[in-house]
Parts: structure tokens; sequence; C-alpha cells
């Protein structure tokens, strides 16, 4: 039985009110809800969610999955594409990590189409809104169901 952690950065807390014509209106309240319950219809043991919109934050809990997680969902928001100390923390860990994203960063701007911790996660999912997570989470329990 796996545990699961799901992590949001910068900004997304503000899921709901900001810029819901790209993100949709689902508050992240709402999505961690169907995370976890999704996650209890697929047998896992827990899955917790984290939101921060520190990078240090996000860093140091990618870290102490190590000793609990079977895997981990991340959508790092704006860091995605900046933040090689998370694509290094992510290369550190050795447990499977899905990327995930509410918009579909290659119909945007050109920056939004390199990612820092794509060639260091199993896959990435990116443009079904609310339901990329969910997406994302299936993935990951297949994967670490190999
Ligand atoms: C995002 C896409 C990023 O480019 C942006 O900075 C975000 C959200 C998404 O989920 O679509 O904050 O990760």
């Amino acid at each position: 039985m796996f545990s699961v952690l799901v992590i949001h950065g910068p900004n997304l807390n503000l899921l709901g009110a900001r810029e819901p014509e790209v993100y949709g209106s689902m508050t992240l309240d709402d999505i961690d809800r169907s995370l976890v319950e999704m996650g209890r219809g697929l047998g896992l043991r827990e899955v917790k969610t984290l939101q921060s919109n520190h990078e240090g934050v996000l860093i140091d809990a990618l870290h102490e999955a190590r000793g609990w997680a079977g895997g981990v969902v991340i959508n790092p928001g704006g860091l995605t594409h900046t933040s090689v100390a998370l694509r290094d923390a992510i290369s550190a860990i050795r447990i499977p990590v899905v990327e995930v994203h509410l918009s579909n960063v290659y119909a945007r701007e050109a920056f939004r189409h390199t990612s820092m911790i794509s060639a260091v996660c199993v896959g990435k999912i990116s443009g079904f809104g609310w339901r990329s997570y969910l997406l994302g989470l299936q993935a990951l329990v297949d994967v670490m169901n190999d």
C-alpha cells in the first residue's frame, strides 16, 4: 500500500479566483478533496496535499517524501520554468514524480514551453484543468504498481 504526496506551487492557493478563464473555477480545496477521494478508490494508504508559495518549503517536502511516500504528483506553478533547485530535489529523491499543469503550457507564452523538471519526472500531464491532477494521480499509481 502506497502513500502519495501532491504538491502545489506558488499562486495555486488562489485557484478559483486566479484567471479562471485559464485555470478554471475549482478551488484548491475542491481539487485536494477529489484527490483524497480518488486515492481511497485506488486503495492508497494516504494522499497528502501541500501548497506553498516558497521554493524551499517545496524542496523540503520533496526530501521528506523519500521517507513515507511511494511517489509524488507536482504542479510547481511558475517554478516549473525556472527552478534548477526543484529539479535537483526531484532527481535526488529517486521516487517517481509526475508533473501536472492545469493549463496547456504549450498553447501559451513561449517561456512556459520550457520545464526545468520534465526530464527528471516519469511523465507530464498538461491542459486538462483540474482533471490533470486526477490523471496524474492515476498515472503515478500505475507506475508505482508496475
Ligand atoms: C501552471 C502553468 C504555469 O506556467 C503557471 O506559472 C502556473 C500554473 C498550470 O498549472 O497550468 O502557475 O503550472
